[in-house]
């Protein structure tokens, strides 16, 4: 790392170099984009991470380089470096890259949290303003809000809310929009796959935003476990329901904790998501949450992602690829 990073003109971290003798995936092999999230760390230091990444997706969402305490870790202090080193490594190997949080209340720092409440609306819109632009005609769609809701379908209690009350999603999109009018804006959220008043209430609020052109899709993280996960028919009937309402929809975080299942229920489970993306129209791109086991945010023991520790393809690789081909 370089020292000092920070200020406006943060010096760029060091370029990541594309494994050697891996030829990267033709963008038009997938039906949609297959993607995975990076974390900076094992995609410089962890050769079999790297060729993992490089030889399978076609799309690159940065693991943690893009959330606020990354990039904005002081105020008014960008710090670029290494959301940069990821996108032009992704962009590179000809991959679509997802940006991945804007407004978030976790992974903040600390002066984010204690703004007076009258100051917050402009941090956030300048935070929101800053990256997009910093980014436009290279990220091609961002989280815009991350997990608004709570489970019982109350607005999560964060700094923005607190401050603004809900309408804190609405002036962030409308700052987004004019960031980038050509990036894709979406809301993401974790544990609403299933039926229940998490979901409805994301539904609800989707439908809202469609209308007054604010928003362009949904994300459903969809981290799930090899013994209890959505199943094909109701991730069917969940991504239809969005593209009624007129919106894209990604799976944007997927991995299948092993638990008491089995690699035969865990395939399962990462197939029923691939193909319930791959039917319907509207489901624009399918995202892993990690590359290898060794890396990922539950812990390798839980075994959750496509590739073993080791960085060799488990039996759900072949599955999603298949189901994903065109
Ligand atoms: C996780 C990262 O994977 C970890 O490395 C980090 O320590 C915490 O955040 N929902 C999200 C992601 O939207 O940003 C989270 O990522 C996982 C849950």
């Amino acid at each position: 790392m370089l020292a000092g990073c920070g200020g406006a003109a943060s010096p760029p971290t060091d370029p990541i170099a594309a494994p050697e003798g891996v030829r990267p995936v033709a963008p038009d092999t997938y039906a949609k984009p297959l993607g995975a999230a990076v974390a900076s760390g094992p995609i410089r230091d962890d050769d079999a991470y790297r060729r993992a990444f490089a030889s399978t997706f076609t799309s690159m969402t940065p693991e943690n380089a893009m959330k606020w305490n990354a990039l904005q870790p002081s105020r008014g202090d960008f710090t670029w470096g290494e959301a940069e080193s990821l996108v032009d490594f992704a962009r590179s190997l000809g991959m679509r890259v997802r940006g991945h949080p804007l407004v978030w209340d976790q992974q903040l720092p600390g002066w984010v949290a204690e703004l007076p409440r009258d100051e917050v609306e402009e941090a956030m819109t300048t935070h929101v303003t800053e990256v997009m632009r910093r980014f436009r005609g290279r990220v091609a769609q961002w989280d815009v809000v991350n997990e608004p809701f709570e489970d019982d379908g109350s607005w999560t209690p964060n700094v923005f809310e607190r401050a603004l009350g809900p309408r804190y999603v609405e002036v962030a999109l409308r700052a987004a929009r004019r960031a980038d009018p050509g990036a894709k804006l979406f809301v993401n959220e974790i544990a609403a796959e299933r039926d229940g008043p998490k979901r409805r209430a994301l539904l609800r609020l989707a439908a809202r935003l469609q209308r007054e052109g604010l928003l362009d899709g949904l994300g459903f993280q969809n981290h799930t476990t090899a013994d209890d996960f959505p199943n094909g028919a109701q991730l069917a009937k969940l991504l239809d329901r969005v593209a009624r309402l007129d919106l894209d929809v990604e799976l944007t975080e997927v991995d299948v904790v092993l638990r008491r299942g089995t690699r035969a229920q865990q395939a399962e489970a990462w197939g029923a998501a691939a193909r319930a993306c791959a039917k319907q129209p509207r489901c624009t791109g399918f995202t892993a949450w990690g590359v290898t086991d060794r890396h990922s945010w539950l812990g390798a023991d839980q075994e959750p992602l496509l590739f073993d520790a080791e960085g060799r393809a488990k039996r759900s690789l072949p599955v999603v690829q298949e189901a994903l081909r065109r």
